[in-house]
């Protein structure tokens, strides 16, 4: 064991770590993957079904995306945004194919944009810019964005402020003001939360890091058409349900939503730091020169990584890998007496437990070579790469059930 993972709290040991004590200690030291496998700092295999939680959707250490990467890095990493740059007009264009439908669109040019791309690091930027538009894009009046309770848009102040996650705030009051939590899938919550100030509704089709609870097409559906009768933007956070997570593009494409803005990260680097907001154009036309800018956002290097994550994710097929791996997890858990539910879409799903014990879970399936995410007390999150073969589906469910039922 390296000194440092000793510092890490890998051995309990943290008081001598220079690191910020914001995350649990550590307990493992991962060194290397490949696809779905980890390998940590005394070589012991895991299967990884936590996925970098939902990042790593191509797998770890992709080839073609490790080979871009050392490319672009030899050739041209950043330079400002005062200038142009070779990907991110193209990575922009499949974006906008993507949102709308369009993804096996042949044609790049002339091609016809419905909306128009920011590029930035991280969720949470992407989200910050979410509310600034729902702000610059309506009356001057208007800047209340409503998110739903248990949700979660990342972790800088405005993007905690939306998070319907009191506890979460407490300890940074007073937030910053223009958010209204309300009690997810009730409509009347929502009609009784519009005001004068209201600009936008935000919601995760599915929310994630609040325990993977999917709205239901109903509600999203009825928040949409109120959102048009009230004269709001209706925002999709898709920072981790998008890019072919659940088994369509983007979550909202279950349920045939028309968003104005969708708000994306994870996935699109697949390890590699890039979020992206896509909006209207109408909407995008309130923005000029200096509203907005990100010093990284949208550099050659991260565009080039973006740019081949979306063509293996379209050439693949990844949309029809996550369905596979659902239908894999549903039809072989779902007997297990100890699973009362399974929710989500494709491979982004939660496993309901029938008692209190989803930590115990987790670590034990950790010992035994599995990572999985006690999501809940009660629930296991399961966000494993796209990639993963029906073989190691099927070796992490025989962890899992032979943990569950011992
Ligand atoms: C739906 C959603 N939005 C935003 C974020 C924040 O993303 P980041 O950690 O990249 O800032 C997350 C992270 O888990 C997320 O799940």
């Amino acid at each position: 064991m390296s000194s440092h993972a000793e510092n890490m709290g890998v051995n309990g040991e943290l008081q001598n770590c220079p690191i910020m004590p914001t995350y649990a200690a550590p307990n493992i030291m991962f060194i290397r993957g490949e696809g779905t496998e980890l390998w940590d700092s005394e070589g012991k295999r895991y299967l990884d079904f936590v996925g970098g939680l939902a990042v790593q959707s191509l797998g770890h250490a992709n080839p073609e995306i490790a080979e871009v990467i050392g490319e672009q890095a030899g050739k041209l990493t950043q330079v400002s945004n005062y200038w142009a740059t070779e990907h991110a007009h193209h990575v922009a264009v499949e974006i906008d194919k993507a949102v709308t439908g369009n993804i096996n669109d042949p044609s790049s040019s002339p091609y016809n944009p419905i909306g128009q791309v920011f590029f930035c690091n991280s969720g949470a930027e992407a989200n910050e810019l979410a509310f600034k538009i729902a702000r610059k894009a309506t009356s001057k009046s208007k800047y209340t964005v409503i998110t739903a309770n248990d949700s979660f848009h990342g972790r800088t102040l405005a993007a905690l402020a939306a998070c319907g996650q009191p506890h979460k705030h407490e300890p940074f009051a007073p937030m910053p003001q223009g958010f209204k939590n309300i009690e997810r899938g009730d409509i009347e919550a929502l009609n009784d939360a519009i005001d004068e100030t209201t600009a936008a509704i935000h919601l995760e089709p599915i929310l994630g890091e609040g325990g993977v609870w999917p709205h239901t097409s109903d509600y999203l559906l009825k928040a949409q058409e109120l959102s048009r009768d009230r004269g709001l933007l209706f925002m999709v956070d898709e920072v981790q349900s998008g890019l072919c997570r659940t088994g369509e593009w983007f979550a909202f494409q279950h349920h045939g939503l028309n968003p104005d803005v969708v708000c994306i990260a994870k996935a699109l680097g697949n390890g590699f730091p890039i979020g992206a907001v896509w909006v209207k154009r109408e909407l995008a036309a309130s923005f000029e020169a200096g509203d907005h800018g990100s010093t990284y956002g949208g550099n050659p290097l991260g565009t080039a990584v973006a740019r081949k994550v979306l063509e293996i994710m379209k050439r693949d097929n990844c949309n029809k890998m996550a369905q596979l791996i659902e239908e894999q997890i549903r039809t072989s858990m779902a007997e297990l007496p100890q699973v009362v539910s399974i929710r989500g879409n494709g491979a982004m799903l939660a496993i309901e437990l029938d008692k209190a014990i989803s930590k115990e879970v987790a670590a034990k399936a950790s010992m035994n070579g599995l990572l999985i995410n006690p999501i809940t007390p009660t629930a296991l999150r399961l966000t494993p790469p796209l990639t993963t073969s029906e073989h190691q589906i099927q070796e992490g469910i025989q962890i899992l059930k032979g943990i569950l039922n011992a």
